[in-house]
């Protein structure tokens, strides 16, 4: 059996000066059960920014959780992207390691991604984990790196790998800065895929590309996966699930600008040509029509009762809290909307997880 986790980063902007008293009573879960709304890790009283961001998970072989985030801690030393364990089912977690720039001397700084290598690959074996984030300066000023990092040994240690993708910056999000944000991984066809968000093109305030390498050290140039023809849309967020049942995959993006950051999503057989399909507002099909804005994340589970194999689309958005569901077609009127009881919050991730406790 699975069941679906879904995390968020928290931001609690009217509570940096008196955070305690302002965070609801945390709940304190039993080991391997359904919880909602699990805080485990605040920032430092000193960071620049008492919030984080963009919170990744991913489960081992052994059940073990990881999780990883965005932060904003005063630095030096130069921030990194924390690797923080769960053995128990995420209901509780602890500081396992971090992932260090080693390469570019300015920090691991925004939007980690965590990957479990489906296949061997690139000379190391199924199971290694990969990790890929953006560095850059503290300044945002000199370039930017999208890098992958490697680890043999179930987290504990990372190495830097490769440079995925660079930008000459700045890192902000103002148009015509070559920024690079938000990459996502996928094994295709016997590639490794990077999804990112890509402000290079100076046709576009920024458009979503990705680049492929056939043995992790060599990447290819960048591909379009959504530009649209008017300079200030900007798409953004790329996330991508394969749906078993159909052999289709489906991407889902915020379409900021015009569309004012509304979810949209692409269904494509072949995952590198999305750029092909034609992007449809994601509109839940409740009578309020109720329209889901920024940071999408989506997944696709197979339903464990189903005979045919067939499953549940699940999209995340960061506007609502309710996430939108849909069968394996994406259907555009078969989004239904429902309530999962979890805060919203920007960009939160999903992810299917086994437990020994409900494992036959
Ligand atoms: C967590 O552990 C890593 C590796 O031991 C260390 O570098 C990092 O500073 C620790 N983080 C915190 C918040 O204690
Ligand atoms: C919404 O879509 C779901 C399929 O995902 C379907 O079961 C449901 O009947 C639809 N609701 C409406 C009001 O159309």
């Amino acid at each position: 059996m699975h069941y679906a986790q879904l995390t968020g980063s928290f931001f609690l902007l009217p509570c940096i000066l008196t955070a305690s008293a302002c965070v609801t009573p945390n709940p304190t879960p039993a080991a391997f059960t359904d919880f909602n709304d699990n805080i485990f890790f605040f920032p430092a009283a000193n960071a620049v920014q008492w919030k984080t961001l963009y919170a990744r998970s991913l489960q081992l072989a052994d059940e073990s959780l990881l999780m990883t985030w965005e932060n904003y801690p005063a630095e030096p030393p130069l921030v990194s992207h924390p690797i923080y364990r769960s053995v128990d089912g995420g209901a509780t977690y602890s500081n396992f390691s971090s992932i260090k720039d080693q390469v570019n001397g300015w920090g691991m700084r925004f939007q980690p991604f965590l990957y479990t290598l489906p296949q061997a690959f690139g000379g190391y074996p199924v199971g290694t984990l990969l990790a890929a984030g953006v560095s850059a300066p503290e300044s945002l000023v000199g370039g930017v790196y999208i890098d992958l990092y490697v680890s043999k040994d179930s987290a504990k240690t990372w190495s830097f790998v490769s440079h995925i993708a660079y930008g000459a910056g700045p890192e902000t999000i103002t148009s015509g800065n070559a920024a690079l944000w938000e990459p996502f991984l996928m094994m295709y066809d016997g590639l490794l895929v990077c999804y990112f968000s890509d402000q290079r093109d100076p046709a576009h305030s920024q458009k979503l590309s990705h680049v492929t390498t056939n043995n992790l050290l060599t990447w290819s140039a960048p591909v379009n996966d959504v530009a649209y023809s008017a300079y200030n849309d900007r798409p953004g967020m790329t996330t991508v699930a394969y749906i078993a049942s159909t052999g289709e995959y489906i991407m889902t993006y915020e379409y900021c600008g015009s569309a004012n950051c509304a979810v949209h999503y692409k269904t494509a057989s072949n995952p590198l040509n999305f750029n092909a399909a034609t992007g449809i507002a994601l509109v839940g099909n409740d009578t309020a029509h109720t329209v889901p804005y920024g940071s999408p994340y989506v997944i696709w589970t197979p339903n464990p009762a189903s005979a045919s194999g067939s499953g549940v689309i699940i999209v995340s958005s960061g506007s609502l809290e309710p996430v939108l569901i849909n069968g394996d077609s994406a259907n555009p009127s078969g989004w239904e909307v429902l309530d999962v009881g979890q805060w919203s919050a920007y960009s939160r991730s999903l992810r299917i997880i086994t437990t020994p406790a409900v494992k036959h």
